[in-house]
């Protein structure tokens, strides 16, 4: 059979011959086949390339180094006995294969039957990033009707997924933030009431990232209307044109009530415009993202200063709680890094972060003064916490949302043979959504 295979972690994967795994056979994984094994052959149908198939052929993942050769492929959709089924691997976390291949070998005991009328390839594509999304909102975030959700990464399949899963849970406003300008996109089109550019442009720079973005921009005011917003985005944008203005306002404090005692510790933007406060920033050497400063003193001595109105985070703060209807009660956060310091001052008194990914940065500036002053609950989500069983129910829910059209995420399908070339364009992040192979 033609499979997909990792042969070192070093280079990209290639598309090969294999043995196919049948009963009596054991595949890398030792996984033997035969009947009363508790393993079965799956015919793949799709597969998606995550970003966990990704860190684990890199052998950067808290995994290790798998061990190679394999076939990669932590998820796929295919046929048991004529059955459509869902399916996880633990190719890469752990000796064997996965699921990009002709066939691939599954405990019976994990596959999920998936309803009539649910596309193989939009299952795969929403597969463990809308579980995530899912049950990081739902289980782990305690997402309750009404309450106001801001999703960060909102064009990345986890983001998408979770605009549409908070609104199905009864949110009363989801707003939703986003590094690129297709990325802005993705998330209006899940349905966010509001999006707002992660970026920052430089003076000079008319948004090298996102071509759209206006330097002057910063907040508007929350609408509760249901009805798009952008914040960022320049006048001659459609969004601009949609709702008939362009209110510039300056940028403000993310939460004026916050009590925290001086104003240094908060980091508060004051009334500086995104662009000048990053130019006096820079001109003062501020380290990125940090709101500090090295000057040194007469006598020589080096020292750390907080820059005022100069902070990255207050910013993207501001602008964020500009287009939210108050306090926002959730926060879904697959990036960490600056965006979720910024998105934490958004918060309510008690009000949740739930990081499920570092996209943006493995640490994140979030300081001390917003954490106590509301007492927020910042917690860590992993599917690997989950219990088989809520895989299943979380699995069979998004299947069945996706059927009845009312969840779905961007993706395109790529033909096995053309696999290397689409794990190379998902690396360097110049997909239009997510690649799903067409195994079968
Ligand atoms: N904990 C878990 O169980 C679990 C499960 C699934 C996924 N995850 C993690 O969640 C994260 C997102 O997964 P995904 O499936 O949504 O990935 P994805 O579809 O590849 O999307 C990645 C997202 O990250 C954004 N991004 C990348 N670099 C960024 C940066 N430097 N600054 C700001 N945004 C940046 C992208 O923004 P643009 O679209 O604007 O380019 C995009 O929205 C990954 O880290 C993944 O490992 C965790």
């Amino acid at each position: 059979m033609r499979a997909v295979l990792v042969e070192s972690c070093d280079r990209p994967p290639v598309v090969a011959d294999r043995p196919v795994p049948s009963p009596g056979s054991s595949g890398s994984s030792g996984s033997s086949l035969s009947p009363g094994s508790g393993w079965v052959a799956v015919q793949v149908v799709a597969a998606p390339i995550t970003p966990l198939d990704l860190l684990c052929a890199g052998g950067t993942s808290y995994f290790g180094r798998p061990a190679v050769p394999y076939v990669p492929g932590v998820q796929g959709v295919g046929m048991v006995g004529g059955r459509p089924v869902w399916f996880p691997t633990s190719a890469g976390m752990a000796p064997g294969d996965g699921s990009m291949a002709e066939v691939a070998p599954a405990r019976a005991e994990d596959l999920v039957e998936l309803p009539a009328g649910a596309d193989p390839f939009a299952v795969a594509a929403l597969g463990l990033s809308a579980v995530a999304a899912y049950m990081a909102l739902t289980w782990r975030g305690g997402l309750r009707a009404g309450e106001q959700v801001l999703v960060l990464g909102g064009g990345g399949v986890v983001g998408q997924a979770a605009i549409q899963l908070a609104r199905l849970a009864g949110a009363r406003r989801v707003v939703a933030a986003a590094r690129s300008a297709e990325g802005l996109e993705r998330a209006r089109q899940a349905g966010a009431d509001a999006v707002v550019a992660l970026n920052v442009p430089e003076p000079g720079d008319h948004g090298r990232a996102n071509p759209s973005l206006d330097p002057t921009a910063t907040t508007r005011p929350a609408k509760t209307t249901g009805r798009v917003e952008t914040t960022g985005l320049a006048e001659t944008t459609s969004t601009a044109k949609t709702t008939g203005r362009a209110a510039i306002r300056p940028a403000k404090a993310a939460d004026p009530t916050e009590s925290t005692g001086s104003a240094e510790s908060t980091g508060s933007a004051e009334s500086t415009s995104p662009v000048e406060a990053i130019s006096r920033a820079k001109a003062a050497g501020l380290a990125k993202g940090t709101g500090f400063a090295q000057v040194a003193g007469a006598d020589g001595v080096t020292g750390l200063v907080r820059v005022a109105g100069a902070d990255e985070v207050a910013e993207l703060a501001a602008r964020l709680a500009g287009v939210c209807d108050g306090p926002v009660d959730l926060v879904l956060d697959p990036l960490y890094g600056v965006p979720a310091a910024a998105a934490a001052r958004t918060l309510r008194k008690g009000g949740r972060l739930v990081n499920l990914g570092g996209s943006a940065s493995e640490t994140c500036p979030l300081d001390s003064s917003t954490l106590r002053s509301r007492s927020l609950r910042v917690l860590g989500y992993t599917n690997n916490e989950l219990t088989r069983e809520q895989r299943a129910e979380a699995i069979a829910y998004i299947a069945h949302q996706s059927a009845a059209g009312r969840l779905t995420v961007a993706h395109e399908v790529v033909a096995l043979e053309d696999a290397a070339a689409a794990w190379q364009r998902q690396t360097a992040g110049t997909t239009t959504g997510r690649i799903v192979l067409r195994t079968g």
